[in-house]
């Protein structure tokens, strides 16, 4: 085996001296009890003012429970407590959408402070947005903020600073947190900025559950972190009311989250900022697996007698040699009708490579689940071969753009993968999206998204591959290479298909086919730690 770290480089490290952040979130003060916690409130208080060396403190969002003129006197109150030993700055606020509610928004610029802040020093460069909608639970960053903040994290003078972005809002589905819902409506975007403008870590709050995952681009590492309930009642599963201390030394990270009322169970996290360079392929070499992804075909009678795009990437497809498997992760026909069931299965036959289909939002209305029995058997297929396990799952609800994969389901295939004990490339398929796709609405369709992508990024399935609204996205998270792409669809976007090839060094290659410019372009490059 050969690890990921022979091909990561490590630039001068970035600073100079240790940072240390304190984190609290989701404080929802108010006098009328129900969400506030004053008991856990004041021993957390105690607690933070204590911390030695504390660079900075930050409150992410969600201060007030209703934004109220009451509840913003109140949280100011009870602040006065907040007498820290570290010779450290106040302590910065970043709105949530609860303090947002009720016109929150005008008391918070008045009583609290600006809705966007920075603090920089010669080391690290903290940019705190404002993500709330005015009176709504879900957010936005804007197109506009997206490029200010790219700007600001592109400055030059700024290139060797460790740089923190922070809102209110998750960027990334979340586990534990049960229905997923009210991310940003913007994270594709936001996601693709921050990758590509090399920010280091990002700090969100809102869910009441801390959670933190290592995403890479082709480039580099970015953390995101999400930090637990400072004292709202409403916790989440098993953790109660926390705050966090994130240490930053050189490239090391050391997360902390410490729980308020019992600190013998704190759990700590050590991490590392690495950054990657493309690792030269010889031509000669030949990849150990390569899948092919396609979706959004959307077959229709009309198209019987027409040359369509799905023709086209099927036939260029079938130039294309030891293709493994081709995936065609959902939206197969236009309408679910019978005839068009039939017209799909016919000409994926034509296919001379082994292929898997699952279906998506326009193949599950009434009766398609019985044309796709017919046609094509298994709703959750899977296809093994000597080098690949690969397990595609109906992640489909009856009519509905609404879709889940449920604990149980989830549970089996993740026993059966870790079973395997990894002899093989594990992939995974299914319609709906885990991650937001650049130039699309974010709606999170996936109702379980957050613990079916943390189970599969923390047991190491090698390659997920979904359905894509909009452009192709890939990105890596913690070991797990999560692509969406291939959309054959070519009323907005440029009709594509993706090539995905694996080499043994654990080298992941895609490469996206545009089928109207005939260009192939490598759209993402990665290293998994696999076995074989
Ligand atoms: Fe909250
Ligand atoms: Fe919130």
């Amino acid at each position: 085996m050969i690890s990921e770290k022979s091909f990561k480089i490590n630039p001068k490290e970035k600073l100079e001296a240790k940072k240390r952040l304190v984190i609290i979130s989701d404080t929802h003060i108010t006098r009328s009890g129900g969400a506030f916690n004053l008991h856990a409130f004041n021993i957390g208080m105690e607690k933070i003012n204590k911390i030695k060396d504390a660079s900075v403190y930050l409150h992410l969002g969600d201060i007030t429970h209703m934004g109220t003129l009451l509840e913003y006197e109140y949280a100011l109150e009870q602040f006065k407590k907040f007498e820290p030993l570290s010779k450290s700055p106040k302590m910065v606020f970043l709105i949530g959408n609860h303090d947002a509610m009720n016109v929150g928004y005008l008391l918070f610029e008045e009583m609290v402070g600006n809705r966007h802040y920075a603090y920089e020093d010669d080391d690290i460069y903290i940019y705190g947005i404002d993500s709330t909608k005015p009176d709504l639970p879900g957010g936005i960053i804007h197109h506009s903020v997206i490029e200010s903040v790219r700007k600001k994290l592109e400055k030059p003078d700024r290139e060797n600073k460790f740089k923190v972005v922070c809102f209110h809002h998750q960027l990334i589905p979340i586990p534990n947190t049960g229905k997923e819902r009210s991310a940003i409506d913007d994270s594709g975007d936001m996601l693709k900025m921050l990758l590509e403008a090399k920010a280091d870590l990002v700090l969100n709050g809102h869910r009441h559950f801390s959670n933190l995952y290592t995403v890479s681009s082709s480039e580099k590492d970015l953390f995101i972190f999400n930090a637990g309930t400072f004292c709202c009642n409403k916790t989440r599963y098993r953790e109660l009311f926390t705050y966090s201390i994130i240490d930053i030394d050189g490239n090391n990270l050391n997360f902390k989250v410490i729980p308020v009322l019992d600190s013998n169970s704190q759990r700590e996290i050590l991490r590392e900022v690495n950054y990657y360079i493309p690792l030269q392929i010889d031509k000669k070499q030949k990849p150990i697996a390569r899948f092919i992804q396609i979706s959004n075909s959307l077959v229709s009678e009309r198209f019987e007698s027409n040359f369509n795009n799905f023709d086209k990437a099927l036939e260029k497809i079938n130039k294309i040699d030891e293709v493994d498997l081709v995936v065609h992760s959902g939206n197969l026909t236009k309408n679910s009708f019978k005839e068009e069931f039939q017209i799909a299965k016919d000409k994926l036959n034509q296919l001379r490579h082994p292929y898997l289909v699952v279906p998506g939002y326009t193949d599950s209305k009434p009766l398609a689940w019985e044309y796709w029995k017919h046609y094509f058997g298994e709703f959750d297929p899977l296809y093994e071969n000597d080098n690949i396990y690969f397990q595609g799952m109906n992640s489909t609800t009856f009519d509905s753009k609404e879709g889940y994969i449920g604990r149980k389901r989830l549970n089996k295939f993740i026993e059966k993968v870790l079973s395997l004990s990894h002899q093989k490339i594990f992939g995974v398929c299914f319609f709906h999206n885990l991650i937001a796709t650049p130039l699309s609405v974010w709606r999170t369709e996936l109702i379980d998204s957050g613990d079916v992508l943390s189970q599969f990024a923390r047991s190491q399935i090698d390659l997920v591959l979904n359905s894509s609204p909009s452009i192709s996205f890939n990105v890596k998270i913690e070991n797990t290479v999560f692509s969406n792409g291939g959309n054959l669809e070519g009323k907005y976007f440029e009709e594509v298909f993706i090539e995905i090839e694996i080499y043994k060094k654990g080298l992941v290659v895609l490469k996206e086919h545009n089928l109207r410019t005939g260009l192939i372009k490598v759209i993402g490059n990665y290293y998994l730690s696999i076995l074989i």
